[in-house]
């Protein structure tokens, strides 16, 4: 099983294990869907990215994407680690300040933001990462001092769907490279006090994507120099945004973490920079800590052979949404021999609610009994901070499991709690 992970995926008696405890038991203990993350791998994630900048000479700032998986206790975690954060709406930057995050830790970069949004922002004094000249135009209007910084578009993007790729002609974010230097000319008249330049190119980019990405941290580090020029002094920080892919299915590689890191720092090495880098990760660090934990309820000859489980693309959108593979384990059934191919089908009354990456490519499983659970491994980013009400169903209960401990961190929704704005 590629998968497999000592302390962390494991397949004990033929069942599946995650941070020591049983997934199937977790699911009979908190009930189903759920979500179960493993701190533990969120901190291994996280040094492992901290560690290969270390291997090539630089200590980052990380900032966690965190709209990749926004749990109070996931924060935490990465807060008392050394993590900085990437806000995108207020109620991130508010939601990284009840987890304890200083506003100095917190960049907000936003697109299409309304005035009173980027008020609100600004109340706090977290750093602003401007989309836009209309953002910065209305920011110097609202008689903003904190500190910023320019997101530009390096007219080439890469990302796992065309959903995810953030640069290149038809994109919404940030300034395009004709006008960059304009950009900083402008921020410079208002009297901005820029600190930074920032580009974000895409996500769940890995293999010969990293080539493209490193080739716009080029691209970037030649306009960090012409801002310094511009502005007439240095840069504090040049942000080259997240994106960096995980390993979903068997035949992908592991992202090639030393070449990312050792690119970024040599590049930045070899222009005589001073500013720090800063990076946004969001799916390294949570993507393959946690798994979906659904009831296997229907096992039956349709059409085609049918597993029917209680979770959809409520719970669990990538793959309705971006065509998404992510693989599945029957808990009490991990090495089963008798398999079969199967739609893997959600309770939503939609054809498109399949967990499969689409309806008419089958996943082959071990053949399950009605009453087991199924795994849906790789969960851990844009899983939950996706979910929805969609049929009226409540968000799912969250658990994690961290130094052989398991702790609801977030308590399944209520049909309270779905109709309290009704009137
Ligand atoms: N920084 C900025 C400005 C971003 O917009 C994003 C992601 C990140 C950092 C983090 O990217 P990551 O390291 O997680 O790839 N829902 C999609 C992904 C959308 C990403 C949006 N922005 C998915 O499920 O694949």
């Amino acid at each position: 099983m590629w998968w497999i992970l000592k302390g962390h995926l494991e397949a004990k008696g033929n069942q599946l294990y995650i941070g020591g405890f049983s997934a199937a038991a977790l699911a009979k203990q908190y009930g189903t869907p759920l979500f179960v993350y493993n701190g533990n791998r969120i901190l291994d994630n996280f040094n492992r990215i901290k560690d290969a900048f270390a291997a090539a000479g630089a200590a980052p700032r990380i900032h966690f994407a965190m709209k990749a998986c926004p749990h109070l206790e996931v924060l935490r975690l990465l807060q008392r680690e050394g993590a900085l954060i990437d806000a995108v709406s207020p109620n991130e930057v508010r939601i990284a300040l009840r987890a304890g995050f200083s506003k100095e830790k917190i960049l907000f970069t936003g697109t299409s933001i309304s005035s009173s949004e980027l008020s609100e922002i600004a109340e706090p004094g977290v750093a602003i990462n401007i989309d836009s000249f209309s953002q910065m135009r209305r920011l110097h209007a609202l008689g903003f001092r904190g500190k910023c910084s320019i997101r530009w578009n390096p007219g080439m993007g890469a990302g796992g769907h065309s959903h995810t790729i953030t640069a290149g002609k038809f994109i919404k974010f940030g300034v395009p490279e004709q006008k960059v230097e304009q950009a900083f000319e402008e921020a410079k008249n208002l009297g901005l006090n820029v600190v930074g330049l920032h580009q974000h190119i895409g996500s769940g980019w890995t293999g010969k994507d990293v080539d493209v990405f490193l080739e716009t941290v080029g691209k970037t580090i030649a306009v960090a120099k012409k801002a310094e020029e511009i502005l007439g002094g240095k840069l504090q920080f040049v942000d080259f945004g997240g994106g960096p892919g995980i390993r979903y299915r068997k035949d992908q590689a592991e992202f090639p973490l030393q070449r990312y890191a050792k690119g970024i720092v040599e590049k930045m090495r070899a222009s005589g920079l001073k500013a720090e880098i800063a990076i946004e990760p969001g799916r390294y660090i949570v993507g393959d800590s946690a798994m979906l934990l659904c009831e296997i309820n229907t096992v039956e000859e349709k059409n085609i052979p049918i597993i029917g489980v209680n979770a959809g693309f409520n719970d669990l959108i990538r793959p309705a949404f971006y065509g998404s593979y992510h693989e599945m384990v029957v808990c009490e059934n991990v090495n089963g021999l008798r398999t079969g191919d199967f739609m893997v089908a959600g309770d939503l009354c939609e054809s498109g609610d399949v967990l499969n990456e689409n309806r008419e490519t089958l996943r082959e499983l071990p053949v399950p009994e009605e009453g087991n659970t199924l795994a849906i491994l790789n969960a851990g980013a844009y899983g939950f901070s996706m979910a929805s009400n969609y049929n009226s169903r409540c968000l799912p209960a969250c658990v994690m499991v961290l130094n052989g401990k398991t702790r609801l961190i977030r308590e399944r929704q209520s049909l309270e709690d779905i109709l309290r704005n009704e009137k």
